[in-house]
């Protein structure tokens, strides 16, 4: 059996963007049936939010779209850069924080924006949702849905012998 790709998706306070990219990305690899092959989690930058779960407003959207989201907030740490394959960020102060941590540090790591992967959306950003209304939960959802759907797509083609 192989090893599982594991996978940590980063924002700023870890519970908004980056447990509704773990939860997105958990609900498209369950649709799949392909759940043993990745290990999936979430960090922030910063670690205001330990211990909590997510935004109970993104938690929410997410569920009316049938998406749970399993996180815990946590800061993300050295030991991150050692134990994931890939680190996927959510903005460019999230980018610029991770590789600042990296700065120096040999590591196996592949650093880089979720929105590499959505781009059908051209967009280079998720947008923070936490001092806005509704409407940018959604959005958020809907940037996530097209990027774990891209990045799958890719790591499955990577993974295909
Ligand atoms: P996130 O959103 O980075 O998507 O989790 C935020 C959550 C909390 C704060 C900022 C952004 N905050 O300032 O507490």
């Amino acid at each position: 059996m192989k090893e599982p790709q594991r996978l940590l998706f980063v924002c700023l306070g870890n519970i908004c963007r980056s447990p509704a990219a773990e939860g997105v990305f958990l609900h498209q690899l369950a649709q799949e049936g392909l759940e043993s092959a990745f290990l999936v989690d979430s960090a922030g930058t910063g670690g205001w939010h330990q211990g909590q779960p997510a935004d109970a407003r993104m938690r929410a959207a997410a569920a009316r779209r049938g998406i749970h989201l399993p996180s815990r907030a946590r800061q993300i740490e050295i030991a991150d850069l050692h134990r994931f394959d890939r680190i996927l960020t959510m903005d460019d102060d999230n980018l610029a924080a991770v590789q600042e941590l990296a700065r120096g540090i040999e590591h196996g790591a592949r650093i880089e924006p979720i929105t590499r992967y959505c781009t059908p959306l051209g967009v280079r950003e998720v947008p923070d949702p936490y001092y806005g209304g509704d409407r940018g939960f959604e959005q958020v959802l809907d940037l996530l849905e097209h990027a774990c759907a891209g990045l799958l797509d890719q790591l499955r083609s990577q993974a295909e012998p």
